[in-house]
């Protein structure tokens, strides 16, 4: 049976070019827990603002949670950065946000959806921001999980969202369907920013701009290849045989064969 016929794509076609930095509207924030990034990113103009978490402030090996938070306070003074509160029950995630909060005028607090017994936070996120504490909800997956939060808050509360995209896509999702269902479920909150977290990929930052979400926040790892952004393909590829050649190299694999040129397959 003959198979069927592929058309090939002519070689004139041209990749679509992504934007360059400079014209993205999201916003990038920098997502970790080291002080020394945190210091060289706060020198970048593209990076917006700073995320942390307990899992990045535990990678970094952070042992007092005031401590970190007030050094990098004192470095991050004129952009937003978020840290988390990490109780259970909801006071005592309430008296957490309140006194982080405390520390400095640039903060957001990061608020989970729910506790670990999924109880959700909605109410709590409602005292908060009628309170004037800026939150920034975290590990959002779902519609539906924001839209508790909205029926509960003033139109006007400040806050962002952090929808974990990246975690969606870890579970054979599209987040980008996702991401554009909740800007326009969001669009009459104008202050409300929608977050585009855990990214995976560079090509994340493109897909978060276009979909309209306000924020993405990128980790060390991610933030190193945006030197990548319009790099020629065939440059790209002759630096990925490189790297295998020169790894390779400096392993000093060797292969002794007493071969003559024969292949059995059979
Ligand atoms: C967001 O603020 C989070 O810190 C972050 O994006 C989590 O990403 P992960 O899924 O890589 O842990």
């Amino acid at each position: 049976m003959a198979l069927p016929c592929i058309e090939p794509r002519t070689s004139k076609k041209k990749y679509k070019m992504v934007k360059s930095l400079s014209q993205l509207k999201v916003k990038i924030f920098a997502d970790g827990a080291n002080i020394d990034s945190i210091k060289s990113m706060s020198k970048l103009s593209y990076i917006k603002g700073f995320t942390t978490n307990p899992t990045l402030m535990k990678k970094s090996n952070i042992k007092d949670y005031k401590d970190f938070a007030l050094e990098a306070l004192k470095i991050v003074q004129n952009k937003p950065i978020s840290f988390e509160v990490f109780a259970d029950e909801i006071d005592e995630m309430e008296n957490q946000a309140r006194e982080i909060n405390s520390w400095g005028k640039n903060i957001f607090i990061k608020i989970p959806v729910t506790n670990t017994k999924g109880e959700s936070t909605a109410n709590l996120i409602s005292k908060l921001s009628n309170s004037g504490i800026f939150c920034n909800v975290t590990a959002i997956f779902t519609k539906e999980q924001i839209f508790k939060i909205i029926e509960k808050i003033n139109i006007d509360s400040k806050m962002i969202l952090s929808v974990f995209a990246g975690r969606i896509a870890d579970s054979g999702i599209d987040p980008v369907p996702v991401m554009q269902d909740i800007i326009y479920t969001l669009r009459d909150y104008k202050n409300i920013e929608l977050l585009w977290a855990s990214p995976r990929e560079l090509l994340n930052i493109f897909q978060a701009d276009q979909v309209g979400c306000h924020i993405i926040t990128v980790a060390d790892d991610l933030l190193k290849k945006l030197n990548n952004i319009g790099k020629d393909l065939n440059e790209f590829s002759l630096e990925t045989v490189s790297m295998f050649y020169n790894d390779a190299q400096a392993a000093g694999y060797k292969i002794n064969s007493n071969l003559t040129n024969k292949k059995n397959f059979n």
